[in-house]
């Protein structure tokens, strides 16, 4: 059975204003230090509450979990370790970068520390869109840490960010064709997301070329050779994320550190858990408690699923998928009655053009993906939808 390990490391060397992460800014190592020692405590107070298991992935995601000392990630994997929770022969074990924060001898290190998987967060290579989106580093930072990933034939994925301000499809395909060259073996392209009135909203492209944008996008990827397993995500064969492919098909995960989510088997449908969103907020919470059951946790950290939740889950993580919801499965997991009414709502007017609705199952097509919140909103369901 599949069972992740998500590790969030918060810190950043800097705050971009379109993030909406929980970050917080890298200052000094002192922090690190505290950070971990919660992180340590955290794993010895949870650990009873979950059964020991065989840990299938590992995923240390940010902020910049770059940043952090290669020390601090044995320490974690010691902790973990402890309370009985293993790595599996072939456990995947991701890091995200950032461009600037990576060097020959930190990258040898992380792969002997059993590091196997790298997601760097390239965003585009015009160095006038990374300055106007605030970031530090510079395409020549970006094209040394790609190099460096190349040259010792590491696993690596890249983040492509597009619709940017000023941004062109020219710029953007020109990103594209730079990133492919480097062969990656998993890509993560993303439209920029904002609120309305953000700062970074002015001269952004308009919707329809940011479709095309898209557009583009996943037909490239797709005429490369990489399959689009879920809606930002298109990998080689056999490459696709198993982190985040095991989460979206509802098996469980221990998510460890400021602001982390948690889903774990549990009665009937299921328990979700989260942390404090703050570093001082998880501190405090770490500090004051001797055990941290999910049951003993405040009201705003803790949903045990119903039917309905799940239910709702279930929709919207299966048509992520390329395998989309099949109708067997949905069958077994809730049964006859639940299935007719997520069949009927899929079978609607309105998801006529977005949905491909077969006797095996249902799917989103290219425009469903497009505008896959307004199909998911029709799969969402309240206790009293339900038969
Ligand atoms: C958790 S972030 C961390 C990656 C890394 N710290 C970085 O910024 O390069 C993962 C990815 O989310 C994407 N992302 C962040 N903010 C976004 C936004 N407002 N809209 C769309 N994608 C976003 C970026 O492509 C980023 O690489
Ligand atoms: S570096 Fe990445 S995680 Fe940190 S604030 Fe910027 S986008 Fe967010």
């Amino acid at each position: 059975m599949a069972f992740g390990i998500y590790i969030h490391y918060p810190y950043c060397l800097q705050q971009c204003s379109y993030c909406d992460f929980a970050t917080a800014l890298h200052k000094n190592l002192d922090h690190d230090n505290d950070y971990i020692r919660c992180l340590i405590k955290e794993i010895e107070l949870r650990a009873g509450n979950l059964a020991p298991a065989s840990i299938t992935s590992i995923y240390f995601g940010g902020g910049t979990p770059s940043l952090m000392q290669t020390k601090h990630i044995l320490d974690v994997f010691k902790a973990l370790e402890k309370q009985g929770f293993k790595k599996s022969a072939d456990c995947e074990v991701t890091i995200e970068i950032n461009p600037d924060t990576i060097s020959g001898p930190k990258l040898d290190e992380l792969l002997k520390a059993g590091i196997n998987r790298f997601s760097v967060g390239v965003q585009t290579f015009n160095d006038e869109h990374l300055r106007l989106v605030g970031r530090k580093h510079s395409s020549s930072d970006t094209l040394k840490t790609l190099d460096l990933l190349s040259s010792k034939r590491v696993n690596f994925s890249v983040d492509l960010l597009f619709a940017l301000p000023n941004q062109k499809i020219t710029d953007v395909s020109s990103d594209l064709e730079k990133l492919l060259s480097f062969k990656p073996n998993h890509f993560s392209p993303y439209i920029l997301t904002l609120p309305k009135n953000h700062l970074l909203q002015k001269n952004r492209p308009i919707d329809a070329i940011q479709i095309e944008m898209l557009t583009m996008v996943h037909e490239s990827l797709r005429s490369h050779g990489f399959e689009q397993y879920e809606i930002s995500n298109f990998s080689k064969p056999g490459f696709h994320s198993r982190h985040n492919l095991n989460a979206w098909l509802g098996h469980g995960y221990w998510g460890l550190g400021m602001s982390a989510h948690s889903y774990l088997k549990h009665g009937d449908w299921g328990v979700r858990f989260w942390n404090p969103p703050t570093v001082l907020a998880y501190q405090k919470q770490l500090n004051e408690s001797v055990s941290l059951p999910f049951e003993n946790l405040p009201k705003n950290q803790v949903e045990i699923l119903q039917k309905h939740e799940a239910l709702t889950d279930y929709n919207h993580t299966h048509l992520r998928l390329k395998k989309g919801i099949v109708w067997t499965d949905l069958k077994n997991v809730f049964g006859e009655q639940v299935l007719k009414l997520v069949k009927s709502s899929l079978e609607q007017e309105k998801l006529q053009n977005l949905v491909d609705v077969t006797t095996s199952g249902a799917k989103l097509n290219e425009r469903g993906i497009q505008l896959s919140n307004l199909v998911f909103s029709e799969v969402t369901f309240l206790k009293e939808d339900l038969p």
